[in-house]
């Protein structure tokens, strides 16, 4: 039904990324993507002390997706990674 993958930069320790989300075509527009977002960023939170973001890379016509991150209070870095736009959540 969905995929969701996050990663810890380890030359950090306080920088995490979202690689990579994914929900299933018959179940998107119900709220699982905000749903995992959420879980995310929580269990992140409740789970690493030393966090101090969250970020992620997508496609600029990605418009579902953009919305969707920029409603959960992700913001862009104004840095580009393969084409792909960097958004930021900040613990
Ligand atoms: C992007 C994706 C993860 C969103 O998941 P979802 O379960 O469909 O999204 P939700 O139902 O939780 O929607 C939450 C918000 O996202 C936005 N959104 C979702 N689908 C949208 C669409 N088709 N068009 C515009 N906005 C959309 C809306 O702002 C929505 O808020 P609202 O409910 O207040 O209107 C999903 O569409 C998906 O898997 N797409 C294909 C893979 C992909 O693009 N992954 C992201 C790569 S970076």
């Amino acid at each position: 039904m969905g995929f969701v993958m996050i990663t810890v930069d380890d030359t950090t320790a306080w920088s995490y990324w979202l690689n990579g989300l994914m929900i299933d075509a018959s179940y998107q527009g119900k709220g699982y993507g905000k749903a995992t977002i959420e879980s995310v960023i929580r269990y992140i939170k409740e789970n690493y002390y030393n966090s101090r973001c969250l970020n992620l890379t997508v496609c600029a016509d990605n418009g579902a997706a953009r919305k969707l991150y920029e409603k959960l209070g992700f913001s862009e870095t104004g840095e580009v990674y393969d084409d792909e736009i960097v958004y930021r959540f900040v613990f």
